[in-house]
């Protein structure tokens, strides 16, 4: 199992709809490759968690980094890991707010209210 993590700067800010609309394409992509992970967003800027095989996930990368919708992209961490950290989640996404109240979806087909998990991620999972 190989993880990475990696923040970047969107060209364009993006609203909750549009960011929930791509993901419904990548989650669709990285459950065909056994790709989980998240994608945090807040102010232009993105942080995304990968894991699965590591060739799956060097090749999912590397397409993400080539895209012209961000840029900036710097690996913050990469490495093995024994198991995943998210298995669950096709791709999860959290939009951040400077009061750390926010909304997410896990992919799984459940979209959170806000403050669901009262600020930790952990707590508003199913
Ligand atoms: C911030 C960001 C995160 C992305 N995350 C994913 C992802 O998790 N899975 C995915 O398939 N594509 C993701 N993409 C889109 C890829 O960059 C790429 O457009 C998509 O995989 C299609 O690649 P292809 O045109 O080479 O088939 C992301 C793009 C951006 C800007």
């Amino acid at each position: 199992m190989y993880y990475l993590l990696y923040a970047s700067t969107a060209v364009e800010r993006m609203n909750d709809e549009q960011l929930e609309s791509i993901l419904e394409v990548y989650r669709c992509n990285n459950a065909a490759v056994n790709v989980s992970g998240m994608l945090l967003y807040d102010d232009g800027s993105f942080i995304q968690f990968i894991e699965g095989e590591k060739s799956d996930v060097i090749d999912l990368f590397e397409r993400i980094a080539e895209d012209s919708r961000h840029f900036g992209v710097f690996v913050l961490d990469q490495g093995e890991a024994d198991q995943r950290c998210l298995p669950d989640w096709k791709m999860g996404y959290s939009r951040l707010s400077k009061d750390t109240s926010y909304a997410y979806s896990s992919g799984r087909g459940q979209r959170r209210q806000p403050d669901a998990g009262n600020g930790n991620p952990e707590k508003g999972r199913a």
